[in-house]
């Protein structure tokens, strides 16, 4: 009977500190990368116990990370972009004090500078990219004005124009205007939209090759979420293109000039992987993108610990996340895992063969633009 009064009390008196973990980012944060999956999923935890779901333990359960790049559960524990500065800087913090090597405390020191800022001194949004945005959202999109907006962007008419000299004609377009024709206006919004993330915005000396992945692994996402969402163009399309981007800003502040500088891979990864989500949500502010491209970079990894509105979206943004990792060619294993994982996960709800196959035509896609220089 005693043990019986006892065990209650206590667990009436752990309730309430539980609680206080969850939404006081100073207990939080020092736990939060501990590999505990709890700590990993703040928010939701005032809603209810969507975390002790079997699933939810599933995509965690030790496997081969490089079959599965999708399987950990780094997310934000707010998408308030103020606190999440907060919340990086005492993290980053924490972590130069894990490492020992001089560069690599420098490169993480150089991320905390980075992240105080608002802006994270990134350039604009390319504005011709954002004017199109506006001009295809009329009812009637007025063409002359389109084409002299893109006219105004070399970057812009250079991928017009190398993605409009396609196979399926015999003759190179005359005009600008002809080359837009033929892209039609939703592929010319994705264009327009994806040279956020192009050399200009993301020259990252040192990491070229890691950088081109994850522009890759984006163009090939949003084509996926465009699919599951039924919007061919859109916050959603964002979403799956910058999924990922706060990986881009990391790799730009690895970048140093002279190689004895350059801060240890394993570092690089660690801080890319645990972080990206954060910086993403930070990017998506500066850029003004919007909630659901904010939801979809801080909480791809594991939708559940985003709030219940949210988890759609998030969902979305991981189902395109794991079908755009699993169709990379060379990786062994990796389309065979996706699939199993996506089916164990979203079986139920989504055509999972259809997923994979978007994925691999946006892959064939990609690559058939970058041959012509169009990418
Ligand atoms: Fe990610
Ligand atoms: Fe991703």
């Amino acid at each position: 009977m005693f043990e019986l009064v006892w065990t209650w009390i206590s667990r009436l008196w752990r309730r309430p500190r539980r609680w206080r973990r969850a939404v006081d980012p100073r207990d939080r944060y020092g736990r939060r990368h501990s590999g505990q999956s709890e700590a990993t999923v703040p928010i939701s935890k005032r809603e209810g116990s969507v975390h002790t779901l079997d699933f939810d333990d599933k995509i965690t359960s030790g496997q081969n990370f490089e079959l599965r790049p999708w399987n950990h559960k780094y997310v934000v524990p707010s998408l308030n972009c103020d606190l999440l500065r907060e919340y990086l800087a005492r993290s980053l913090r924490v972590e130069i004090g894990r490492v020992n090597d001089a560069a690599d405390r420098a490169f993480i020191q150089r991320l905390i500078d980075l992240t105080r800022v608002p802006d994270l001194e990134l350039p604009p949004f390319p504005t011709a990219s954002l004017e199109v945005d506006k001009l295809l959202s009329k009812p009637d999109p007025p063409m002359a004005q389109i084409v002299r907006v893109v006219e105004q962007d070399p970057a812009f008419v250079q991928r017009v124009w190398a993605r409009a000299k396609t196979a399926h004609y015999s003759q190179p377009p005359e005009t600008l205007r002809l080359a837009i024709a033929r892209l039609g206006f939703d592929e010319l919004w994705k264009v327009g939209m994806s040279l956020c993330l192009n050399e200009g915005v993301f020259r990252v000396r040192g990491f070229q090759d890691e950088v081109e992945e994850v522009r890759q692994h984006g163009i090939i996402a949003a084509d996926v979420v465009s699919w599951v969402s039924g919007h061919a163009r859109g916050p959603y399309y964002m979403a799956g293109l910058l999924h990922d981007v706060g990986k881009l800003v990391v790799f730009r502040m690895a970048s140093v000039r002279h190689a004895k500088n350059r801060p240890t891979v394993e570092t690089v990864e660690q801080i890319i992987k645990k972080y990206h989500p954060a910086v993403g949500v930070i990017v998506a502010e500066a850029w003004q993108l919007g909630e659901v491209v904010k939801i979809g970079a801080g909480f791809h990894h594991n939708p559940l610990a985003a709030r219940s509105e949210q988890r759609r979206t998030a969902a979305m943004v991981q189902v395109a996340d794991i079908a755009a990792h699993a169709v990379i060619p060379n990786r062994g294993a990796r389309e065979h895992v996706g699939r199993k994982d996506l089916v164990e996960k979203f079986g139920a709800e989504l055509n999972v063969p259809e997923a994979l196959a978007r994925a691999r035509g946006a892959l064939g896609r990609f690559d058939a633009n970058k041959e012509r220089g169009a990418a």
